[in-house]
């Protein structure tokens, strides 16, 4: 058995695991919230996990009131950007039993972008175990609005006092959460750009990383401003092969087959809602091609009338429909979602899985 089944089975037999302390709230803010009307990002839980990093070490692990925290002007991550987070979602369904997504993935490329950024590991004792811990302490916080969750969002910075560039000797990791409907409520416009760059070979397109959403808000604003909803990044070299909308992975769907960008060059995040896309798909005989898709290819199908489908996926957007492509002059229009096949589907399926209307099959949700 793995180390990741026995936390989970741990986890999931335990209703109340307690491996850390806690310090309670004494003043919710529970009853100021109101579910139906909830921003994606604004509205934060009665409770934060926060644990230091020092000589090697984590310690101060602990469960607190959600709140401000010390910090110097000489904050190392302030000037360097050395900070990486995670969004993952936990969901409540009709019997009022709380499960989080696929969090032992999360955990993974939270391992991954450590490592590419020059920070330590977190242990999963910390991460996975501490996560169900607090999510099970703020449980009444996750709303049950079809399309809503509590969105748990770990990150990890250094907190060293210096100004010289070098990795921190001291980190600060933290879990908050926050209950949020959805992320986009329209399918999108996007603009395919050619200039700026998200990633190129060798960056840190793979890692979850601040900087990464840093570089990306002024091109996104340059295109909003003309009237688009969000960039389609494409590759650095050539800007001729797709590589994320937004804050999504991408799929293209051209004469029933399922086309979106590899992980080999490191340019796109792993994405969570990727993985369940590719195996949903796979698991239903519906081919899913891994490799560089590029925009030719996109312009060709459009003209000869076998651009079936484009859509995003990501954890905070879920499933997004694109309805228009914009690439140099032209905008590719693609055929009302109403009469699409593949996106649909998966949308109902993880729909009907994070509700708890669908098997738990695949053990994606960990029940809390
Ligand atoms: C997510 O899908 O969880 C993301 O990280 C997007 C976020 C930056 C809002």
């Amino acid at each position: 058995m793995s180390d990741l089944l026995t936390i989970k089975d741990r986890a999931s037999e335990s209703r109340s695991l307690e491996c850390w302390p806690v310090a309670r709230t004494t003043n919710s803010r529970l009853s100021d919230v109101d579910f139906n009307h909830i921003p994606f990002g604004h509205v934060f839980s009665d409770h934060m996990l926060a644990a230091d990093y020092e000589n090697g070490a984590w310690r101060e692990v602990q469960i607190v009131p959600f709140g401000p925290i010390p910090m110097s002007p000489s904050n190392l991550t302030l000037h360097y950007g050395q900070s990486i987070f995670e969004g993952i979602k936990a969901y409540k369904n009709d019997q009022g039993e709380v499960s989080i997504f696929r969090p032992d993935k999360n955990f993974e490329r939270f391992l991954q972008s450590a490592t590419r950024m020059a920070m330590p590991a977190v242990p999963r004792e910390i991460f996975l175990d501490g996560m169900m811990q607090l999510v099970g302490l703020d449980r009444d916080w996750v709303p049950t609005t079809e399309g809503s969750s509590l969105y748990i969002r770990p990150v990890m910075f250094a907190m060293d006092d210096t100004i010289g560039v070098k990795p921190g000797k001291k980190y600060k990791f933290l879990i908050m959460t926050s209950p949020v409907g959805p992320y986009y409520n329209k399918p999108l416009k996007l603009y395919v750009e050619d200039y700026y760059v998200r990633a190129c070979e060798g960056g840190v397109g793979a890692a979850k990383t601040a900087g990464n959403y840093a570089a990306s808000l002024y091109p996104t604003e340059e295109v909003i401003r003309k009237g688009f909803d969000q960039i389609l990044w494409t590759d650095a070299r050539e800007h001729k092969y797709l590589q994320e909308c937004g804050t999504m992975n991408l799929f293209v769907v051209i004469d029933g087959v399922v086309l979106t960008a590899g992980l080999e060059e490191g340019t796109i995040l792993n994405g969570v809602t990727r993985d369940c896309v590719i195996q949903i798909l796979r698991s239903q005989g519906i081919p899913v091609e891994e490799r560089p898709v590029s925009i030719d290819e996109v312009l060709k199908a459009h003209k000869n009338g076998t651009l079936d489908e484009v859509f995003g996926s990501g954890t905070a957007a879920n499933i997004i429909y694109i309805k228009e492509l914009h690439y140099h002059n032209q905008s590719l229009v693609l055929t009302p979602h109403e009469k699409w096949k593949v996106a649909p589907q998966l949308l109902k399926e993880l729909n009907d899985l994070h509700a708890g209307r669908a098997e738990n099959a695949r053990d994606w949700m960990w029940k809390v």
